[in-house]
């Protein structure tokens, strides 16, 4: 039986990205519709989505719709187009003075209202097109009050009567937390006695929080993060609120949408490899460290470190700043870094590619096109995250060949496998400390292990093997929904 879900998510690929939140919502929603679900995707028509690259259609019914929140007289219109790539529907909601500004997430006083809109918007629009759906999937904080308004504002509608809601974390370290004069402003008036009455006494609002209380079922997008969370370290004060719903939190890996992230047809590169076809992959390198001015001639035999990332302390950038120095001037390889971010990584990485220009190239910014480059031309790929829900690199990485360095954390710990060279079993490096010590031995261990021809060879296979494709984790997606139902 196809299910019918409304999906809410502040950012999908390709539409409007700052990172892999974006990648699941696009992924899932193609393969939920390539399964024959009826799944309707609703997002901000952000000043960031290219209008020109696509068809936008007004909808009947959803133009010019007055909503009042408290104090504000907010209006929104609705667009559908089609997802790029797939038959799924994207529906665009259309706010300008919230949503036309210079990034898609600020700091402004109004951040909560903006995506309390987009949360109304989707569940207006389901009403106004006389959609009951089966599901409603929320997505990290922007989404996290979706699951109380369903049992408060709409709860007198019999559309959503049978609606079950499911609050999926991406990232609990990030809880759009606002002031609780604001209440109103997200059409929870009088709705005191349904929020957290330790965050009432303390003044704020916790949309996660609030989602984590309030939905039928929690995911998140990992196994291990699943458990993570559930822990004073990881849970970054839900772990309570997340203890005394364990029985319904589920942790389901994120996959991996092959046809945009795979050697053999990745449109970004000239040339297309398989696990057969490693000397492709060697004049890739070659290439790409030719464009980048890294010292290709002398150091043809040293392996390319690859790093793609949102420059946040998440992503366990603070130990590089003994870690790199150190490892530059102890062991033979390049380095090819491409991320933006905190000021103080941007500002440190530029200084190393400063004072070495032929062994660490650092591009600050977002660029698809280098992400992809530097997924196929490097031998390995490092990700010493401080906590990952689940990370999507590791597992690009894998497909093209290019060793994960990790730390055991999230999702890094439920996609790669410390390789054990006596087995010959393994697709990585897995270390388990976060600190420096542990970078420098996991990368000094990746550098020995290349240095062995063979056992790299095997390394890599065992790598280019694994499958993380959603059309496998999609099912998974189905079972929780049916099981919700
Ligand atoms: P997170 O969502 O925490 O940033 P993920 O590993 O889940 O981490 O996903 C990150 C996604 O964003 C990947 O698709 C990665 O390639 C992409 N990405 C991150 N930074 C950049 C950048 N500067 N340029 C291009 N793509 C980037
Ligand atoms: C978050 C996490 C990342 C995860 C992504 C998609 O941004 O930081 O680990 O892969 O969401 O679920």
């Amino acid at each position: 039986m196809p299910l019918r879900i409304c999906f809410i998510a502040s950012e999908v690929a390709p539409l409007a990205k700052t990172g892999g939140l974006a990648d699941v919502a696009g992924a899932l929603t193609k393969y939920l519709h390539a399964s024959g679900h009826d799944i309707r995707l609703f997002m901000p028509l952000y000043r960031q989505v290219d209008r020109r690259a696509l068809t936008l259609h007004p909808v009947d019914f959803l133009r010019d719709v007055p909503l009042q929140l408290g104090p504000h007289r907010l209006n929104f219109s609705v667009y559908a187009t089609t997802l790029p790539g797939t038959g799924a529907t994207v529906y665009l909601v259309d706010a300008p003075a919230l949503y036309d500004r210079d990034r898609l997430y600020g700091s402004a006083p109004d951040e909560h209202l903006r995506f309390a809109l987009l949360t109304h918007a989707a569940l207006q629009s389901c009403q106004r097109m006389a959609f009951a759906p089966q599901i409603l999937h929320c997505n990290d904080w922007h989404t996290g009050l979706g699951p109380l308004l369903l049992r408060s504002f709409y709860a007198w509608d019999r559309l959503f009567h049978d609606t079950r809601s499911l609050m999926s974390i991406h990232n609990i370290a990030y809880q759009g937390v606002f002031g609780a004069g604001a209440l109103a402003d997200v059409g929870l008036a009088g709705q005191e006695h349904r929020i957290e009455p330790g965050d009432l006494g303390a003044g704020r609002i916790n949309p996660l929080r609030e989602g984590i209380r309030h939905a039928d079922h929690i995911s998140t997008v990992s196994p291990t993060y699943a458990r993570e969370i559930q822990t004073p370290e990881y849970g970054y004060g839900l772990d309570g609120n997340l203890r005394a719903r364990s029985r319904d939190i589920t942790g389901i890996l994120n996959g991996v949408d092959y046809e945009e992230w795979d050697p053999r047809s990745d449109r970004h590169l000239p040339q297309h490899y398989n696990a057969n076809q490693l000397g492709t992959k060697a004049e890739l390198k070659q290439d790409f460290m030719q464009r980048l001015g890294l010292a290709t001639q002398a150091r043809n035999r040293s392996p390319l470190i690859g790093m793609v990332s949102r420059l946040a302390s998440q992503k366990g950038l603070e130990l590089l700043f003994d870690a790199l120095p150190r490892l530059l001037a102890e062991r033979d390889f390049c380095m090819a870094i491409l991320g933006s971010g905190d000021e103080r990584y941007e500002q440190f990485l530029t200084r190393l590619a400063h004072e070495h220009p032929t062994r660490l190239s650092f591009r600050q910014g977002y660029s698809e096109e280098h992400a992809h480059w530097i997924e196929a031309a490097s031998d390995m790929f490092l990700m010493p995250s401080l906590y990952e829900p689940c990370g999507l690199n590791q597992m690009y990485s894998l497909r093209y060949g290019t060793i994960p360095i990790v730390r055991r954390t999230g999702g890094l710990a439920d996609s790669v496998q410390h390789f054990n060279p006596e087995t010959r079993q393994g697709t990585g490096v897995v270390f388990e400390h976060f600190d420096v010590g542990a970078v420098l031995w996991g990368v000094g261990q990746a550098i020995e292990w290349h240095a062995n021809r063979g056992l790299w060879r095997r390394l890599v296979q065992n790598a280019m093997a694994q499958d993380f494709s959603w059309k496998k984790q999609v099912g998974e997606y189905i079972a929780l929904y049916e099981r919700l139902l």
